[in-house]
């Protein structure tokens, strides 16, 4: 039974609003994508993916997490876009973004570091700086193997674990997860006896989080990534199995189209909550790499609220009337606080005492909202109940598969990204001048 809940306002009130025709578009492209017939449909893996794993690499899995969380007290996972997009969102959904600092002390869980995913030197030395007196185990996460950003990381972690434990003792805390025959990473865990993992060859890594390269850090980190997978898995059958074509996947993704003739070219990913910050992030590379191609793409960009509603909230309500919104809500929060009570009134709030700040912030839904109905921005409203594994499972599985029928309605592949080659380029044509 699916949890995830989707609502639209501000519509109506738009000219010319032809959800029919947009509707009867996406689900063409839905059958395009189940069926496999659209460009890049060799990288549509990740469509049976929740049903059709690879059950023994999911038992490798849990036993590598377990070994990483017996022996460590930190892991750096090395890779960048969607080799840890995914990982990082869910670990800050689930643990709490706070989670590191913690798990600081010496009776805390395992700290997660993410590295690799720029080439700033002082971040690098920071993440050293925290693990090197550890132990810590490294997870190198590549499908190609030859990532420039991830390679340079990885080089500086395997050093300092070889430094500290000895060449064998290293290999042992180290996993590699790449393509399963091909590439220099996977070559390099072959010869040095590293514990690897597999990118499987038809899912690209924006589409990967449910595949080892997520699911490895996630469990890890002390998910429970039985019930990730068991909420993908039903969102799937939501999707997929329902005598009703019409779903909430066709709803958003033709809603999308339908916002984008009418030239709001901004999607904003708005949250109320900051550990879900790092699940726009993976949401923002998601839809900008798979849409944003021949001349085409909404922009999607993110906000947190309410704590951007004071550097933005001015421009969402009166600037150019080129955007919507998405907002993801979860319903029901872990932990409340209450507003306390002091004699005085020095703040005028002394009709707010006793009262949970949870009901705050779904004041601020409600008032937001409005308001920025009331300023023409369309709002699509998102909602799962809990912080739980399978609701995280339920919403990466929807965005996925929104995505790929969103950008074949608009006739562009969603799976490949050739654009971001030309920096890659680049940076090896001037760092050629070092060689020899
Ligand atoms: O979605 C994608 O395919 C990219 O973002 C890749 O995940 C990213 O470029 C990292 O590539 P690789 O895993 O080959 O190091």
């Amino acid at each position: 039974m699916k949890n995830l809940q989707l609502s639209i306002q501000g519509i109506e009130e738009l000219p010319d609003y032809e959800v029919e025709q947009f509707a009867e578009e996406a689900l063409f492209a839905k059958e395009t994508l189940v069926e496999k017939r659209g460009p890049g449909s060799e990288f549509t893996g990740w469509v049976e993916l929740p049903e059709n794993y690879d059950k023994e690499e999911f038992a490798r899995i849990k036993k590598a997490a377990a070994e990483i969380r017996a022996n460590s007290k930190a892991l750096v996972v090395c890779g960048i876009g969607g080799s840890y997009l995914g990982a990082a969102a869910a670990i800050d959904f689930l643990k709490g973004g706070m989670h590191n600092l913690k798990n600081a002390g010496p009776d805390g869980e395992l700290q997660i570091f993410f590295a690799g995913n720029n080439m700033n030197p002082t971040y690098i030395n920071d993440v050293l700086e925290l693990v090197k007196d550890k132990d810590f185990s490294v997870n190198v996460i590549s499908k190609s193997g030859t990532t420039m950003e991830t390679s340079v990381s990885f080089r500086i972690f395997k050093k300092a674990l070889e430094d500290k434990y000895g060449k064998e003792e290293a290999a042992k805390r180290i996993y590699a997860t790449t393509d399963k025959q091909k590439g220099a990473l996977k070559a390099l865990a072959d010869k040095e006896g590293y514990q690897t993992f597999v990118v499987p060859d038809d899912i690209g890594g924006r589409y990967s989080v449910l595949s080892a390269v997520g699911l490895l850090p996630i469990a890890a980190a002390g998910c429970d990534i039985d019930q990730l997978m068991a909420g993908a898995a039903s969102m799937r059958e939501e999707i997929l199995g329902s005598e009703d074509d019409y779903n909430e996947v066709i709803a958003y993704a033709s809603l999308r189209q339908q916002l984008y003739e009418w030239d709001r070219y901004i999607e904003i990913f708005v949250n109320y909550d900051p550990d879900l910050r790092m699940f726009a992030e993976w949401l923002k590379q998601l839809f900008g790499e798979s849409e944003g191609k021949d001349g085409y793409g909404i922009f999607p960009a993110s906000l947190n609220f309410t704590s951007d509603l004071h550097s933005m909230g001015q421009m969402i309500q009166d600037g150019e009337r080129n955007i919507f919104e998405t907002v993801i809500n979860v319903r029901n929060t872990p932990k409340d606080i209450e507003i306390p009570a002091f004699d005085e009134d020095f703040d005028g709030l002394k009709y707010l005492e006793g009262k949970p700040v949870s009901l705050l912030n779904q004041t601020a839904i409600a008032g937001t909202q409005s308001a920025h109905l009331s300023g023409d921005v369309p709002q699509i409203y998102i909602e799962i109940p809990d912080r739980s594994e399978f609701s995280l499972g339920e919403l990466f599985y929807f965005f996925e598969f929104a995505c790929g029928v969103s950008a074949y309605t608009e006739g562009v592949n969603p799976f490949d990204q050739p654009g971001v080659e030309a920096y890659k380029k680049n940076i090896k044509e001037i760092l050629a001048r070092y060689q020899g």
